[in-house]
């Protein structure tokens, strides 16, 4: 299913947790006076708590909730930011290849202040478990992006801005046919 799923989105937000997806997420979308879509809270509103869901039926279980919340998502004109580990499945990243992805990085001294609660299981063995993840994920997060932006001490509301700017240059760019945004740029 996800391979054919017809990409509306206008942006797509990936990244470590705690990079600010939903924050700036929320503020983008509000400049670009579209929906902003958290696939963590359909989850959440469809499936009930994403630490309860770990617990009682595993991280597999749990990516594939995801990767439908994710490719239903991305056929709204929304502005959509995923969870941390949503890239880690095939069926997700097959969806995300038609898509306009820009990923958010932290640094672990920043992400440090941000992250804890417990709300998210696989980080409650502290800051050396967002190291790992990150570390283990990185070559997907810059494969599946289209661009980086560093969101560490940077003022949210100039980068949410700084984005918003370029998702509307990147859509003015696109030609009226139906080529996505993935084919353009492999073209290029
Ligand atoms: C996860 C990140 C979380 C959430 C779940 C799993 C991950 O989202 O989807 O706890 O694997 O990195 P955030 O990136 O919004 O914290």
């Amino acid at each position: 299913m996800p391979a054919e799923t017809q990409v509306r989105a206008r942006l797509v937000l990936i990244g470590a947790p705690g990079a600010g997806k939903t924050r700036l997420g929320k503020r983008i979308a509000r400049l670009l006076e579209t929906e902003f879509i958290d696939t963590d809270k359909v989850i959440v509103a469809e499936h009930g708590a994403i630490s309860e869901i770990f617990d009682r039926l595993g991280e597999a279980h749990f990516r594939g909730l995801e990767r439908d919340v994710v490719a239903r998502s991305l056929q709204r004109p929304a502005v959509v930011a995923l969870g941390g580990g949503a890239v880690l499945d095939p069926g997700t990243q097959a969806v995300l290849a038609g898509a306009r992805v820009a990923q958010l990085t932290v640094s672990a001294e920043a992400v440090e202040k941000r992250i804890g609660g417990g709300k998210r299981p696989l980080l409650k063995d502290g800051i050396e478990a967002w190291v790992r993840l990150v570390d283990g994920r990185r070559e997907t997060y810059d494969r599946l992006a289209t661009r980086s932006w560093d969101t560490s001490g940077v003022p949210l509301d100039d980068l949410a801005a700084e984005i918003a700017d370029w998702v509307r240059h990147d859509s003015d760019a696109e030609s009226p046919d139906d080529t996505t945004h993935a084919q353009k740029e492999q073209a290029q």
